[in-house]
């Protein structure tokens, strides 16, 4: 029932806030055809379900509609305009990995919120969480995403860990990377191994977060495991995708 009153928000919020998203073209990049083809496939009603928020640029890629919306949906097929950036970004109060201030230490508010309320359940359980990398504008991830090219040998490999500029979660504000002590800091699969990935699972859902990259779901979410990365959906929306094993693409899918 949440989920057809999302959707419907959706179309609604769509048509109030198509403003607030850029209108420039951003360069046709992304996956190969291929790779679009097999997420596609492998989840065939996401299209119809999620067509509703995103417009169709001149050249073809799609730029979503409802970018204030907590289920909002980013991917390798569904775009941010070079501009956006969220309108209510504010620093949790949770230790970081850096201490100076940093825009990559900012969320949206509902989501910052959430997050330190996890956080201090955590706290309560000697659970060692640390804030890695929240927000990311469009520019920054232009240059994430440049580093690992380099690093990987390519487009194509980088993509399966980092997203073209215009398609990360970061630029939404409601995604954050988590690491702890113990990894010294890092972002690596074995995290999600440790008492405080293994923690972070099973609680994130409670304050409507989802591991947003699960394992086993590559060709759906289009992204390598990502033990590390948590998006803020919502309560409701989190448990019912954790309980299902699922992602978001396949919650909005139903
Ligand atoms: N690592 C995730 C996919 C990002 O670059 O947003
Ligand atoms: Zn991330």
């Amino acid at each position: 029932m949440g989920k057809m009153r999302s959707i419907a928000a959706f179309v609604l919020l769509s048509a109030a806030i198509t403003g607030g998203c850029s209108s420039e073209p951003v360069s046709e990049h992304s996956n190969t055809k291929q790779q679009e083809a097999k997420q596609q496939n492998n989840s065939p009603k996401t299209a119809a379900a999620l067509a509703a928020t995103v417009t169709t640029r001149g050249n073809g890629t799609k730029e979503v509609t409802n970018m204030l919306d907590t289920l909002v949906v980013v991917n390798k097929q569904r775009n941010m305009g070079a501009d956006y950036e969220p309108p209510d970004l504010v620093e949790p109060n949770i230790p970081f990995s850096i201490e100076k201030k940093d825009p990559k230490k900012l969320m949206r508010k509902e989501a910052a919120a959430a997050l330190e309320q996890l956080f201090a359940q955590a706290k309560e359980e000697h659970i060692d969480l640390v804030g890695q990398s929240a927000y990311r504008s469009y520019a920054t991830q232009q240059a994430v995403f440049k580093r690992l090219t380099k690093k990987y040998g390519g487009e194509q490999e980088a993509n399966k860990v980092s997203s073209h500029p215009g398609q990360s979660e970061h630029q939404t504000g409601l995604a954050i990377d988590i690491t702890s002590h113990r990894m010294g800091f890092t972002l690596e699969e074995k995290f999600g191994e440790t008492p405080e990935g293994i923690w972070l699972k099973e609680h994130a859902p409670k304050y409507g977060f989802i591991i947003r990259y699960p394992k086993g779901k590559e060709e759906i979410t289009g992204y390598s495991y990502e033990p590390w990365h948590i998006r803020y959906v919502g309560k409701e929306a989190a448990q019912e995708i954790a309980s299902k094993n699922s992602t978001l693409e396949e919650y909005l899918s139903q």
